[in-house]
């Protein structure tokens, strides 16, 4: 009964923390992993093998979350650093921040800063911009945008509606515990009922890491959050306090990032596709290309709006994302490839399906056909009675 929602605050309070949270390295190429243990060798004057611990990068927001004698006190932004916001309310709402921590397996600590990253999964990212499409609102590009939006809300029974997650993956100060390793304190993450990050590898050579990030980047599709990467960090405690950090990124870490699921394409043609509200959604056929493993024929342009303020035409070349199983979406025309021969795309005035009128409220972005019996629109309905999100017909 806690976790329901508290009146909205007027604005979110400063809360330092006591320790900076600090950002990652990034690397890309397995090049620069090699400069990157290379770089820990020669700081510690070793060429010991070097223990990591390999973890995805959650692509979410980072948050922290203090506990004082088990109890939930205090959740925060990371801000810049050294001051996040106050979204304690928030946080609350989160089914998977345990209000009380268990004791049962090991004693608690009177005082625990936990970090981690909250993250919205991919269906019900999908969900909501389905819903916006329909809305004729503003898509968002990845999970990450309306999970931060989540959070930022001044009203937290908004957020309360939202099925935020979070995965812990480090600390910031616990009193009174030390761990010789990081793995230590994922597990005793666990034992006090926190989620530590899933699918954690030890691995004791870059040909390991190399092996395990090619394991991940074929896997990544089928998880039901967004990664964008692995963070490979040194395992051992004391060796990540020798090493500590330099222009605020710890030398102990890294982010070794997957290749962007982006190619370059042309538009054939654009094409309205009628919704289950009667909603003309624009939809780009393109040259087939080649994302991630998966070859791309299409894009969702969303509505009007957005292809006026990408100024998208037809013939255009354009770059396209793929973000997970998403429909993929046009992130930027390339405006130098240009011919002079590319046609703007125009509404057309009378349903593709059943020949109705289509109509655009005032003020409304969406353009809507009025046929009462649009075949499209049957079959849509049709479509979201029996899903998962209705009557889960299988
Ligand atoms: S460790 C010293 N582990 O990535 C920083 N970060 O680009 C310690 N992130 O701010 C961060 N998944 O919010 C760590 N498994 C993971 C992560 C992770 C996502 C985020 C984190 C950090 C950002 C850095």
């Amino acid at each position: 009964t806690q976790k329901v929602g508290a009146p909205p605050l007027d604005k979110f309070n400063t809360v330092r923390h006591t320790l900076p949270m600090l950002s990652l390295n990034t690397a890309t190429h397995p090049e620069e992993m090699a400069e990157f243990e290379a770089r820990i060798q020669r700081f510690l004057r070793s060429s010991e093998p070097i223990e990591y611990v390999v973890e995805p990068k959650i692509d979410g927001v980072a948050v922290e979350l203090l506990y004082v004698d088990g109890r939930f006190t205090v959740g925060s932004t990371r801000g810049d650093g050294i001051n996040g916001e106050d979204i304690t309310l928030n946080l609350k709402t989160i089914r998977s921040i345990p209000l009380t921590l268990r004791a049962e397996k090991r004693g608690l600590p009177q005082r625990l800063e936990v970090r981690g990253e909250v993250f919205l999964s991919r269906d019900a990212f999908q969900l909501m911009n389905r819903e916006r499409e329909e809305e004729s609102q503003p898509v968002f590009a990845n999970p990450r945008n309306p999970a931060a939006g989540s959070l930022k809300q001044l009203d937290s029974t908004i957020t309360a509606k939202r099925p935020l997650d979070v995965f812990c993956h480090g600390s910031g100060i616990i009193s009174g515990v030390q761990f010789a390793t990081h793995l230590e304190l994922l597990d005793a993450i666990k034992d006090w009922g926190l989620k530590p990050v899933p699918f954690i590898r030890i691995c004791r050579s870059l040909k390991e890491i190399f092996a395990y990030q090619g394991e991940m980047e074929t896997r990544r599709d089928e998880l039901p959050y967004e990664i964008d990467g692995l963070v490979v960090k040194v395992n051992n405690t004391e060796l990540q306090r020798r090493l500590g950090e330099i222009a605020r990124s710890p030398r102990w870490a890294i982010a070794y990032k997957f290749k962007a699921r982006q190619g370059t394409t042309r538009i054939l043609d654009i094409q309205p596709q009628v919704g289950r509200t009667g909603t003309l959604t624009p939809v780009a056929s393109l040259e087939p290309v080649p994302i991630g493993g998966v070859t791309v024929k299409s894009a969702s342009l969303h509505n009007m709006d957005e292809i006026d303020r990408k100024d998208i035409r037809i013939g255009d070349t354009v770059v396209v994302e793929r973000a997970g199983d998403v429909i993929p979406y046009v992130v930027q025309v390339l405006t130098d490839k240009r011919t002079g021969e590319e046609r703007r795309f125009i509404m057309p005035d009378h349903c593709p399906v059943c020949g109705s009128g289509v109509y655009r409220e005032e003020g409304e972005a969406a353009y809507r056909c009025i046929g009462i019996s649009c075949p499209a629109k049957l079959k849509e309905s049709l479509k979201f009675f029996g899903s998962r999100g209705a009557m889960d017909i299988e």
